[in-house]
């Protein structure tokens, strides 16, 4: 036959367009777009339904390696699982390097931990913790050649922060070797002091931990980095960014010309800080940058529907909670310190931005595509084999009952975490089918995928992290990345 699968009668968007089209597959890719296609060997009927990519969750941690007794609750297999119930086809975690290692012994590391296990496609972020002259003369420049085109440094957290002088050499290898830098910007020295006035005053429960880390130690770490940024001549992408006044920041960016780029996060639209209040429990909403209140959650909506958000990831980072290895570290309940830090949100991420988000209006269909396929994909290098619906892509495909409602409760969702602080959120519209370069991997309330379904994809040098002033020496470098492009799809179109 001439398709493997036809997805027929389905309403199609993606981030520029919304059509009514049939989809037709074969080798896993995409290979024809039209009405009344012929059939295929398998048919899908997708009427009444949208029919959307696969969301890319380009921001979520798996199986990363904690110490001290803590453990993530999800693995490669748990967490890609919970990412195709909830219509993502593609994940980006984190290899992260301690203080010590090699960055090249890291993402080795942590590929023995995705093998054999994913479910859907991944690709991997580097986090540089120890920027050696050997990691910055030789590792990072292989490894990004290699196709680990992005990595994270973060300004807080004790065991992981870096001064500006060691960012500013991580963003110069950025610059000249294409990669992107991702930037967690909070001031780790306001927290350390807060932190330990709140202590020595016995200020010692969850809430706390919002109080430690206040918007204004945001607001001078996004500034920080900014500025670095502008120094170097390199965008860099603000993560997890928590409300105004970091959104300020970027806003004084955009409007002075620089290309800073933004991130946000379920907890941002649906949490505040009062779901620390709740004694112990509200450990579970702790989470760096803390979620805020009402009046930042609508601007933090705002920066989504007018464009200064480029994507919207989950952040995961999952701890159980009832747990000594989670948020009771050695079984116990512990000063806001020392709770490790992170909320899951693979599954729940899509779901909740298309109801609160697209159903209301406050987005478009199309905006939420951007934000949560498209976008990602271009950024990190994987556009445009992820992250859209285009002939010669892969055939990462979310089916959603747009009418479908559905309590949020844990028990439904397929992570290994103990609990989801949506518990109770009504929401409607869910992925009923999520097909993986055209493999049916989550089907009417089944997962079907066998474990190592997924695959690695190495990163392509995102265009969007080109710099200001390309160097004409430099050969046009990013003028020829259009082409190249094209190229791959042509030849991908021959296969
Ligand atoms: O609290 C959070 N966000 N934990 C995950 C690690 C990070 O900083 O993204
Ligand atoms: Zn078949
Ligand atoms: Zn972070
Ligand atoms: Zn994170």
């Amino acid at each position: 036959d001439h398709f493997d699968t036809v997805v027929r009668n389905g309403l199609i968007a993606t981030a520029c367009d919304t059509m009514a089209a049939d989809i037709g597959i074969r080798d896993g890719r995409v290979v024809a777009l039209g009405q009344g296609l012929a059939r295929g060997r398998h048919e899908m009927d997708a009427s009444g339904k949208l029919v959307l990519p696969g969301g890319v969750d380009a921001h979520c941690h798996l199986d990363q390696p904690m110490g001290e007794g803590l453990k993530m609750a999800d693995d490669f297999l748990s967490g890609t699982r919970s990412a195709a119930c909830g219509g993502t086809t593609t994940v980006i975690p984190f290899a992260a390097q301690i203080k010590g290692q090699s960055l090249r012994a890291a993402v080795e590391d942590y590929h023995r931990r995705a093998g054999e296990k994913a479910l859907v496609d991944y690709a991997f972020h580097m986090i540089v913790t120890d920027p050696t002259e050997a990691v910055l003369k030789e590792e990072l420049p292989a490894l990004i050649a290699e196709g680990y085109t992005s990595f994270k440094i973060y300004m807080t957290y004790e065991d992981m922060k870096l001064d500006d002088r060691q960012i500013l050499r991580l963003l110069a290898v950025a610059r000249q070797h294409g990669a992107l830098a991702m930037v967690h910007a909070e001031n780790a020295d306001c927290i350390a002091w807060l932190s330990e006035a709140l202590e020595a005053a016995g200020h010692t429960a969850p809430k706390y931990h919002a109080e430690s880390r206040p918007m204004v130690v945001e607001r001078e770490a996004t500034h920080r980095a900014i500025a670095l940024s502008e120094l170097v001549d390199v965008p860099i992408l603000i993560v997890h960014v928590s409300g105004r006044e970091a959104i300020d920041q970027i806003r004084w960016a955009h409007a002075h010309g620089l290309r800073i780029y933004a991130e946000t996060c379920p907890q941002y639209l649906f949490l505040t800080a009062s779901n620390l209040d709740e004694g112990y429990e509200g450990a579970k909403c702790v989470c760096s940058p803390p979620p805020r209140d009402k009046a930042n959650q609508r601007i933090v909506w705002d920066g989504l529907s007018n464009g200064l958000f480029t994507i919207f990831s989950s952040d995961h980072a999952p701890f159980r909670f009832d747990d000594p290895q989670g948020k009771k570290p050695g079984g116990k309940e512990v000063a806001f310190p020392y709770i490790p830090n992170g909320i899951p949100g693979l599954e729940t991420r899509l779901p909740l931005l298309f109801s609160e988000g697209v159903r209301t209006g406050r987005i478009t269909l199309n905006q939420f595509v951007a934000l949560t396929a498209t976008n990602p994909a271009k950024l990190y290098g994987l556009n445009p084999r992820k992250g859209t619906i285009a002939i010669g892509s892969d055939a990462d495909i979310a089916i959603w009952d747009p009418h479908k409602e559905v309590i949020i409760e844990n028990h439904r969702l397929h992570h290994d975490v103990d609990y989801t602080p949506y518990e109770g959120m009504r929401v409607t519209g869910w992925p009923v089918t999520t097909l993986v370069r055209g493999e049916r991997v989550w089907d009417d309330g089944q997962v079907c995928a066998p474990r190592g379904h997924g695959r690695f994809l190495p990163c392509g040098k995102p265009d969007m992290a080109r710099p200001k002033v390309v160097d004409p020496a430099a050969g046009g470098h990013y003028v020829a990345n259009l082409p190249d492009a094209l190229g791959k799809l042509a030849q991908s179109n021959r296969a």
